[in-house]
C-alpha cells in the first residue's frame, strides 16, 4: 500500500472526527499526519502499512496506543495536549505528538485492530427487548452475539429515560438517555432470567479494561464516564462470554425453553461474520422457529447497518408467526432513537 493512500486514511479519520464532533480527536489526527514520517520504528510501519489503511482502522489503532499511553501516564508531555485541558494550538500539539511518535511502546497497538464495545448501544437494545416482552408476556433469555466483553447484556441493569418513560432501577451505575422520537416504546416490564453471550475475540474485562477504554475518544468523555461506569458494575456482577465463531456456538446453545422467550440479539457485529456464519445462523433461527409455539417463541433482534450510508435499524423477527418489523432506525453508538415500533 502506498504512502499516499495511508495519508488518505488520515484525512478520512479527521473527517469522521470532524462529523462526528470531536475536535480534539481531529486536530491530532492532523497534526500526526503532519509530522509522522520513516524516521522512526512507528512511522515507518504506518507509512508502509501492507494493507488497507481505511478498512484495517490504521489511524485508530494509532489514537489507541497513544490514548492508552496518555491515559497511563507514561506521555506526561502529550498529555498536557489531551483533555480536559484547552483544545491545543496546532504547532503546540504537533510538536508534542512527533516527540511521542518515536515511543516504541506504540508498536504493540498496530498489530490488532480496535475492540470496543458500546455501552450506548443499550439503549436501543432495551426497547427491543420491552417490544419482545409486551408481545410474548414471558420471562426472557438473552443470547448475544459478538458480544465484545459483554456490557450490553447487563442492559437490563441500566437505567433509561425514554423520552419520558423512566425503565430499569433508579440507582443504576449507568443512565441512558438517548435523543428520542416518535411514540414509546411498549411500556412493559422485562425479566431476564439468563444470559449468555459468544464472542471470536472476548474482551476480558478482568485484563483488558484499559484497552477498551483506550479506544473511546477522550474528547467523548460522556461515553469514558459511561464505559468506566458500566465496566465497574460488569466485574462485580460478570456474564461469562464464551471464546467462539458465533455460528458454532448459536447450533450449539440456541434451544427453545417453554415458559420463556428464547431471544438472540446482536449489535454492529453481523457484518463482521463470515458469510457461511452469517448462513447458518440463519438457517438455524429458522428451524428453532419452525418448531417455536406461543408458550416457547423465539426472537432475533438485531441494531445493525443494512447499507454503509444509512442509520443502522432495529429489526425484531418473533416467531411462532415469523413476521420481521422495522422497530427504530438510531445512531450507531445509540445517541438517538427513531422509534417506528
Ligand atoms: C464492532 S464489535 C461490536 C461489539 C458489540 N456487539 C457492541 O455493540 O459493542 C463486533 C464484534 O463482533 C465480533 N466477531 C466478529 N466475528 C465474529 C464471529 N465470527 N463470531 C463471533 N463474534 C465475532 C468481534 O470480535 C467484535 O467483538
Amino acid at each position: 500500500m502506498s504512502d499516499s493512500a495511508v495519508r488518505a486514511a488520515f484525512a478520512f479519520q479527521a473527517n469522521w472526527a470532524r462529523t462526528l464532533g470531536a475536535p480534539f480527536t481531529e486536530r491530532l489526527i492532523v497534526a500526526v499526519a503532519g509530522v509522522i514520517d520513516g524516521s522512526t520504528a512507528v512511522g515507518a510501519r504506518v507509512l508502509g502499512w501492507p494493507g488497507e489503511p481505511v478498512a484495517d482502522a490504521l489511524v485508530l489503532r494509532l489514537l489507541g496506543g497513544l490514548n492508552a499511553l496518555v491515559r497511563a501516564g507514561a506521555l506526561p508531555r502529550l498529555a498536557a495536549a489531551y483533555p480536559p485541558n484547552p483544545l491545543p494550538e496546532h504547532d503546540f500539539i504537533a510538536g508534542r505528538v512527533a516527540a511521542a511518535l518515536a515511543d516504541p511502546r506504540l508498536l504493540p497497538w498496530l498489530d490488532s485492530p480496535p475492540q470496543t464495545n458500546e455501552v450506548g448501544r443499550s439503549g436501543v437494545l432495551m426497547p427491543g427487548l420491552m417490544a419482545i416482552a409486551a408481545a410474548t408476556g414471558l420471562p426472557l433469555r438473552l443470547f448475544e452475539l459478538g458480544a465484545s466483553a459483554g456490557l450490553n447484556l447487563r442492559l437490563d441493569h441500566y437505567g433509561y429515560d425514554f423520552n419520558g418513560l423512566t425503565v430499569g432501577p433508579a440507582d443504576a451505575a449507568v443512565r441512558l438517555v438517548p435523543a428520542w422520537s416518535g411514540s414509546p416504546p411498549p411500556d412493559v416490564p422485562v425479566a431476564v432470567v439468563a444470559r449468555a453471550g459468544v464472542d471470536r475475540a472476548p474482551v476480558d474485562l478482568r485484563r483488558d479494561a484499559d484497552r477498551l477504554l483506550a479506544y473511546v475518544w477522550p474528547d467523548q468523555p460522556d461515553r469514558v464516564a459511561r464505559l468506566d461506569a458500566a465496566i465497574a458494575a460488569f466485574l462485580a456482577d460478570p456474564v461469562p462470554i464464551v471464546g467462539a465463531d458465533a455460528a458454532d456456538w448459536v447450533e450449539d446453545q440456541v434451544a427453545l425453553l417453554p415458559g420463556t422467550a428464547t431471544v438472540v440479539l446482536h449489535s454492529i457485529a453481523f457484518q463482521y461474520f463470515p458469510a457461511a456464519s452469517q448462513a447458518r445462523i440463519a438457517k438455524h433461527m429458522e428451524a428453532l422457529g419452525a418448531a417455536a409455539t406461543v408458550a416457547a417463541p423465539l426472537a432475533w433482534l438485531r441494531f445493525e447497518f443494512e447499507t454503509a450510508a444509512d442509520l443502522p435499524t432495529l429489526r425484531l423477527r418473533l416467531w411462532p408467526d415469523g413476521e420481521d418489523r422495522l422497530l427504530a432506525r438510531a445512531h450507531p453508538h445509540g445517541a438517538s432513537v427513531a422509534w417506528l415500533g
